[in-house]
């Protein structure tokens, strides 16, 4: 559920119409509803009830710090994958006991600003890894808590979608290795054993591989267990899928509802780490069509955002709903490539949309609030595109439209 929906042919964010919208702030154009935000985080934090757990909300899905901190009033935990993302969440006001810091290549300087920051958790993904915290945690006369992520290594075969909790895969460390790596950690002076994660790939809309995975690595807590090491904490990952087109994943509710259920009397905390399903349909793109260019072809509408803007379509060959700002029954329906004014044949945004378009129509990119901005860049000297957070009645601009003179900012020419 979201609140973008049409009043009189006229598509809404909340209370506030798309199109007044693009008028004040320019387009191209980010617009998130805070209202469809909270409930998705809320979803998934309801669903525990009384089990003990914390909902780390992905930060590489939108790291914009007026989302953040949105999440961060609700009492969030964050998922963060570099110090830049650390910095984000504690500049929106974050607690930094409610961080886990995720990543396979993690830095000297952001494990010593993570350790003087006491975030909750290091989630290890390399053998080294835990030697440099080690080390350096010692060096600041601190105890790092960590976590090892394993790789589940769940069947390809029956679940072949999901790619990063394959053995050939460089996430995350196998099983077998996992537990060599516990009982290595169990003797360093300067390590706290935490919890255990995983996190075996994004977009899934089944509840079958997260529980296959589950079994996998409760397998690893039991055998643990036995050896006298008990985890505090189990962190599943994010990767709940959501709805582009017509995909039907699980509801948060659903999924944590079969976790608990394989959890049976366990005491352990559950930690999650969902970014798209709380802001994916939570944001849209808003673009303004320069021109239209049927040829004997193809028909192609030249809006004003791109793959800078927007890369989903051109990398993943991501499929991302186009819908007009004003419904326009006047016009006959024509198949429309949607395409940007980048130097690239790769510059789409969709293609073979059939929409009733005229020039300096706005179109809408539905479920764009994840790995939407937060992969945008400057390719062709594009400024990257304002951001806006609608709550209810009001707007509010979360990042100004970059300047022309921004982009070059901190590059110097020679003396
Ligand atoms: N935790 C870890 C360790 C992750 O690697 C990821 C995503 C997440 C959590 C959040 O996953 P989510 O709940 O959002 O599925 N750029 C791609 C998605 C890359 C996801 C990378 N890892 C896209 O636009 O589809």
């Amino acid at each position: 559920m979201d609140y973008f929906n049409y009043r009189d042919q006229q598509l809404f964010a909340e209370d506030v119409a798309v199109a007044d919208i693009a008028g004040q702030y320019g387009t191209p154009c980010y617009i998130y509803s805070r209202a469809t935000l909270e409930r998705h985080w809320q979803a998934f934090d309801q669903a525990f009830a009384d089990h003990p757990h914390l909902i780390c909300y992905a930060v590489k899905a939108n790291s914009n710090i007026a989302i953040l901190n949105i999440l961060a009033r609700l009492g969030s935990g964050f998922d963060i994958v570099s110090l830049g993302e650390m910095e984000r969440v504690l500049a929106a006001g974050g607690s930094a006991d409610k961080i886990v810091f995720s990543g396979v290549g993690k830095r000297e300087d952001e494990i010593l600003a993570a350790l003087k920051a006491g975030i909750r958790c290091f989630n290890i993904e390399v053998s080294g890894e835990l030697d440099r915290i080690n080390a350096l945690a010692a060096s600041l006369g601190v105890i790092a808590p960590v976590s090892f992520r394993v790789n589940p290594d769940v069947d390809a075969k029956t679940h072949p979608y999901i790619s990063t909790g394959l053995k050939e895969n460089k996430f995350g460390i196998g099983i077998q290795q996992a537990l060599q790596e516990y009982r290595r950690a169990a003797k360093m002076d300067h390590i706290e054993i935490a919890g255990i994660d995983c996190h075996i790939g994004s977009q899934l809309t089944e509840t079958r591989p997260f529980l296959d995975a589950l079994d996998r690595v409760l397998a690893v807590v039991d055998e643990l267990h036995a050896e006298g090491i008990n985890l505090h904490h189990l962190d599943l990952g994010g990767g709940l899928g959501i709805c582009y087109k017509d995909e039907q994943p699980p509801q948060p509710d659903e999924y944590v509802s079969a976790v608990l259920e394989k959890l049976a009397e366990r005491n352990i905390d559950i930690l999650l780490e969902p970014g798209r399903a709380i802001a994916g349909n939570a944001g849209i793109l808003v673009t303004r069509v320069e021109y239209l260019k049927p040829t004997e072809e193809k028909n192609f509408a030249i809006v004003d955002a791109a793959m800078n803007d927007l890369v989903r379509p051109s990398l993943y060959s991501a499929w991302q709903n186009i819908i007009p700002v004003r419904q326009d029954s006047a016009v006959e329906p024509t198949n429309w490539d949607i395409v940007g004014p980048v130097c690239e044949t790769g510059d789409f945004l969709g293609k073979n949309r059939s929409l009733s378009l005229s020039q300096n129509d706005l179109l809408a990119v539905r479920s764009s609030g994840a790995y939407g901005f937060t992969m945008s860049s400057n390719y062709n000297s594009r400024p990257r595109a304002a951001e806006v957070m609608v709550d209810g009645a009001q707007t509010h601009l979360i990042r100004e439209r970059e300047s022309i003179q921004q982009l070059w900012a901190g590059e110097h020419l020679l003396p």
